[in-house]
């Protein structure tokens, strides 16, 4: 098959980070932009809460800073939260522009006309929104848009497998090119080349047994670039958002955070309410003490689940501010206007990933990492709740403007090898693959969880030393396919967190282990950097 003439900039993720990067590119750039399924799968499209932003009059861009820094522990970089967060309402405002729908709400002059909702670690109303389903909203805005625009293909159904870089094609640099693709439509592997190349695949929560992502968020990007020799920061901080629906037909539904913003009261199954005995924050704590707490709950009493409660508002309050998650608790049978939502903990945010600059620029030139992915020291040990939509289209933005401004200057993309299957075959054992992916993702759940220990932690090395070893064998003499593709990934990513767990000894933002119950602010108060083996500083 003949290799297609090189775009300017291949976007690999379709996402609010991916796309919001593709319409900042100026018309000329020629632009591909790949997506695994459809393009609006992601955990862009599952958002709930909304985008935080300081609108409201008596709010401060100060106390939004502080907000973030309380919540990421001491681990935040400063600098990088305040120009986040200094972009708020421009980012609000684009958004506004491509036609997204905020929440409106003529009784609040302060937040100019919108509905401010308030979460957990925020200490004012900050988080705008549309419903209960903001995520729905900007994403389908977003592919609307970006279908309409000449310069930009759009490839859904391809899963990139492998960064094409220099040093693969045996140059003296490193310069990322482009990528192999599986197109999962007419199962073979194409060859993407680029200028530039962009990483905005998401996050890996699918790591974990139970999470609130969907299926795509096998943290494909992560893996990709650690492979081709980027560094990656911070992955032991995997978020584990408290309230996800307990119910055993409900896969992977959020019961947002914004419900306990608007009263929402965590309940035991006997009915008393117990966060305030655990933080004086009560349910609008940040999401590491909530979910610590709820499953200290859980194991002391040895429940399945413990209650969130808002049907003491009125019954017109929570079908208006909350249509979603009431239409869908419906369908389970739970009236949430009239009774307790039964909830669990499960994985939802990767706090860690990619190193990149402010410019979204990763080790390796040519290479640029954006949203979920990426590693930018907004959100230390734990992110506040909202902040990460607006980190998607900040560095969306910054990235844009990069990537045009050294475009002129790129270096010409030098011919590639096509992707060779001449030494594989088609898989005699399947199974292998569904087995491995439901022992990985129970092991993380059962030992990297919530809370940790030494002990836990060297089990699930060992563990997925064995598998990686299984996997790495099998990807090498078989066809590829996607489920493959993504477990291999997977497995890099369990590696990854795993390992930067076992550094961290103390106890901080969502790291808790039994060995190390302390913060320890004199000698580790720093991100845990891994670097691979072909790393070239
Ligand atoms: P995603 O939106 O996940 O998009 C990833 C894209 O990459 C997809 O198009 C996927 O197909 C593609 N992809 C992945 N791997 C490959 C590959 N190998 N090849 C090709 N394509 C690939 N954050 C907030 O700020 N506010 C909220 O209210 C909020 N609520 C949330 C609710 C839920 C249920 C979840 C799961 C998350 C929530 N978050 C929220 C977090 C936030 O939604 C995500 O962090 C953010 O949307 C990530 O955007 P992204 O562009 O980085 O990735
Ligand atoms: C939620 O609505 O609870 C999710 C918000 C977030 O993850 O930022």
């Amino acid at each position: 098959m003949q290799i297609p003439a090189p775009y300017d900039v291949l976007i690999i993720g379709s996402g609010a980070s991916g796309l919001g990067l593709a319409l900042r590119l100026g018309e000329s750039c020629r632009v591909a932009v790949i997506a695994k399924r459809d393009l609006q799968e992601g955990n862009t499209y599952y958002a709930q809460g909304g985008i935080s932003a300081v609108l409201d009059v008596r709010d401060s861009i100060q106390s939004h800073v502080e907000d973030t820094l309380e919540a990421g522990a001491g681990l935040c970089d400063p600098e990088i939260v305040r120009m986040v967060v200094t972009e708020g309402k421009e980012n609000v405002n684009w958004l506004l522009e491509q036609g997204v729908e905020f929440t409106r709400d003529a009784d609040s002059p302060a937040g100019n006309g919108y509905h401010l909702t308030r979460e957990g670690g925020h200490t004012h109303r900050r988080v705008v929104h549309s419903g209960d389903a903001t995520g729905r909203a900007v994403e389908t805005r977003l592919v609307d848009k970006i279908q309409g625009r000449p310069n930009v293909e759009l490839f859904d159904n391809h899963i990139a497998i492998d960064l094409i870089t220099g040093s693969k094609l045996g140059h003296a640099d490193n310069r990322c090119y482009g990528a192999y693709v599986l197109n999962r439509i007419k199962d073979r592997v194409e060859t993407f080349r680029a200028r530039s190349v962009v990483l905005a695949t998401g996050g890996a929560s699918k790591v974990y047994l139970f999470t609130t992502n969907p299926d795509v968020s096998t943290g494909d990007g992560i893996a990709m670039a650690w492979r081709a020799g980027c560094r990656v920061a911070n992955m032991e901080f995997i978020q584990f958002h408290p309230t996800c629906l307990y119910h055993p037909r409900a896969k992977s539904f959020l019961i947002s955070e914004a419900v306990r913003g608007e009263g929402g009261r965590l309940l035991l199954p006997d009915g008393t309410r117990f966060m305030p005995a655990f933080d004086k924050r009560a349910e609008l704590a940040p999401r590491d003490i909530v979910a610590r707490a709820i499953d200290h709950e859980m194991k002391r009493l040895g429940a399945d689940c413990v209650f969130l409660d808002i049907s003491h508002k009125p019954a017109d309050f929570i079908k208006t501010h909350f249509p979603t998650i009431h239409a869908r608790c419906l369908e389970f049978g739970i009236d949430i206007t009239k009774e307790p939502i039964p909830v669990v903990p499960a994985a939802h945010y990767t706090c860690g990933g990619v190193i990149t600059d402010r410019n979204a620029q990763t080790d390796i030139p040519g290479l640029y990492v954006v949203g979920e992915t990426a590693y930018t020291g907004l959100h230390g040990a734990n992110r506040m709740a909202s902040n990460s939509l607006l980190e998607c289209m900040v560095f969306g933005r910054l990235a844009s403007e990069a990537i045009s401004n050294k475009l002129a200057d790129a270096p010409a993309v030098p011919e590639v090898v096509p992707w060779d299957e001449s030494r594989v075959t088609d898989s005699d054992e399947e199974v292998v693959v569904s087995h491995n992916w439901d022992e990985l993702r129970r092991f993380m759940w059962d030992y990297v969880g919530i809370v940790r220990s030494n002990k836990r932690l060297q089990r699930a090395k060992r563990r997925v030393d064995m598998l990686r070893r299984e996997i790495i064998d099998y990807y090498s003499n078989f066809r590829v396919s996607n489920d493959l593709l993504e477990l291999r990934n997977l497995v890099e990513v369990a590696d990854l967190i795993i390992r930067s767990a076992k550094r961290r000894r103390e106890s901080r933002g969502l790291h808790y282990t039994l060995d190390f119950p302390k913060r320890d602010d004199t000698g580790q108060r720093k991100p845990t950097v891994l670097i691979p083996d072909n790393y070239e500083p």
